[in-house]
């Protein structure tokens, strides 16, 4: 069955989609006048960490869904930075921060018939080539990435077989099976988008990724990759402080892929020969 429909998605082309709305609460007033996503890690707003992870993958379509009051601001740094590169940014709006299953009903348009890997905006991985080549490998189902914690409690737990096929996910379990927390890094094939449809929200009112995971994992297509390195949730002051110290100490920007270090060095070139612009027509006025 897994087969057939594995041959069916031959050839299939993956999406990528960054979901960088939501209120960003726990950092105000950080986030009284910018977008979470836009304050800094590592030298770059925090969303260049996930862009590097879609295009280290080789994903040069990459949808950027934003809250209403940010819109706009993500194109206007991304896109001119982006499109000489071959990479193709788009922007999708998500009214209200209404769950992370939203990002495949908005993205729907831009998803078409491909698949397509989801990043939530405030997670930074260290150990990004694990992500990247499931991405490039990806065939059929669900695939999630997992790092082994202290405290799985806070998070949503998965537990797997000897293959690494994901047999259970609870969240937030009280008593947890694993210490494997799930990661904000999603891949699904296009099954994802009927799946989010149809999801009804939670006691909470929200709809949960948690939900599409079960899709997959009661067919046995959910399979699981444990990260190394350090994995980050920048949503709180603590933890944004702790990822800006560990991916300038890492060198993370450096690292990013060749394309994303050549648009940011050419985008630093050309504002710094803006700034000198700005500077002579002021001397020609006065
Ligand atoms: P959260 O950290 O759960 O929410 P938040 O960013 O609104 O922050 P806070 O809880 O402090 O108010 O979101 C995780 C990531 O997912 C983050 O990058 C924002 C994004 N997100 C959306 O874009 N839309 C949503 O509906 C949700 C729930 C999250």
């Amino acid at each position: 069955m897994v087969n057939n429909k594995a041959q069916k998605n031959k050839g299939k082309k993956m999406k990528g989609i960054i979901l960088a709305g939501g209120t960003g609460s726990r950092l105000w007033p950080l986030t009284a006048q910018t977008s979470k996503q836009m304050l800094p890690v590592g030298g770059v707003p925090m969303i260049f960490h996930p862009l590097n992870v879609l295009i280290k993958a080789g994903i040069t379509d990459i949808l950027v869904i934003v809250s209403p009051e940010h819109s706009g601001k993500f194109m206007n740094m991304l896109e001119p930075l982006l499109r000489s590169h071959g990479i193709n940014i788009l922007s999708g709006i998500q009214e209200v921060p209404a769950g992370l299953p939203e990002a495949f009903t908005i993205g729907a348009p831009f998803i078409g018939s491909d698949n397509v890997t989801l990043i939530l905006g405030d997670n930074i991985f260290q150990d990004t080539n694990t992500i990247t080549n499931a991405i490039r490998q990806f065939k059929v189902g669900g695939h999630v990435f997992a790092k082994e914690v202290e405290d799985p409690e806070r998070f949503g737990v998965a537990t797997v077989d000897n293959n690494n096929v994901v047999t259970n996910i609870v969240e937030k379990p009280e008593k947890p099976e694993s210490n494997l927390a799930v990661t904000g890094a999603y891949i699904y094939d296009n099954e994802v988008i009927e799946a989010a449809r149809k999801l009804k929200a939670s006691d909470r009112g929200e709809l949960e990724i948690v939900d599409l995971h079960n899709f997959y994992l009661k067919k046995g297509e959910l399979q699981l990759s444990k990260l190394s390195g350090a994995w980050f949730d920048a949503g709180t002051k603590e933890s944004l402080r702790e990822v800006d110290a560990f991916a300038a100490d890492n060198n993370f920007v450096d690292n990013f892929d060749p394309i994303l270090v050549n648009a940011l060095e050419k985008g630093f070139a050309h504002n710094k020969a803006m700034g000198k612009a700005q500077l002579l027509a002021c001397k020609d006025v006065n």
